[in-house]
């Protein structure tokens, strides 16, 4: 009798916990900010991917690199090989460890930061907001994809906001993967050599030189 109560407690804090584990996880993967299209595909896309594939070999070396230690990729290639598919999947697989991942497009990013200068917020927050350690009253950003790099005037203030996010998150081993369809040669010169020389030092510059999956 006695037994079987343990085993019945056991497994009632078991499916707590898995009910508040699962809760935790969805929460995550719902406030990643990903586009709905490739967060949709993310589960599906990741299952289906034929194993020897370049795109799922290059997905899983990201996933076995991006582990807390402040890791900087930058994924580079054209367009429709699936890049931004791949950090879906990759930002899927770090909430499923309970960790949360956050993505923006380089945009977005310069755009959240210039609706701070009308006095509804502070520069200094967000940058505070991508780029601080969690702690057990801030959630953080385990994972930060910032997407379309290429997509800037490449200005002064957007290489140093850039250059001080990135930079931050490398001091507080947070990982972040950079994704932009510019060519290598071309990437010291645009992305700058401060954030290539930390990319070079914990993770890469990594070519997607496979073909698009939008060609017919
Ligand atoms: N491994 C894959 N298997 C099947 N479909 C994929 C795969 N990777 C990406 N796709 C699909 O191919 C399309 C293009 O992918 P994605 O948008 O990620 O490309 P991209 O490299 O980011 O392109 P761009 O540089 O234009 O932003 C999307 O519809 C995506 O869901
Ligand atoms: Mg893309």
């Amino acid at each position: 009798m006695e037994t079987v109560n343990t085993k019945s407690q056991k497994s009632e804090t078991q499916s707590a916990f898995d009910d508040v584990t699962t809760k935790r996880v969805v929460g995550m993967w719902n406030r990643t900010l990903l586009p709905e299209r490739h967060k949709s595909a993310a589960k599906e896309v990741y299952d289906q991917a034929d194993r020897d594939s370049m795109w799922f070999v290059t997905l899983e070396y990201l996933t076995n690199r991006v582990c807390n230690k402040g890791s900087i990729f930058i994924l580079t290639g054209k367009r429709g090989v699936g890049k931004t598919q791949m950090a879906a999947c990759l930002a899927r697989l770090v909430c499923l460890g309970q960790r949360d991942a956050h993505y923006l497009r380089a945009a977005d990013l310069y755009l959240c930061i210039k609706s701070t200068f009308d006095g509804d917020g502070s520069e200094t927050g967000l940058i505070n907001q991508w780029s601080v350690k969690p702690t057990g009253s801030n959630n953080g950003c385990q994972l930060l994809i910032i997407d379309e790099l290429h997509d800037r005037s490449g200005s002064n203030w957007e290489d140093r906001i850039l250059n001080q996010i990135v930079d931050r998150r490398y001091g507080n081993c947070l990982d972040t993967v950079l994704i932009t369809n510019e060519t290598r040669p071309n990437i010291a010169k645009t992305i700058g050599p401060s954030i290539v020389s930390r990319a070079d030092e914990t993770g890469g510059i990594i070519e997607c030189l496979w073909d698009s999956f939008r060609s017919p």
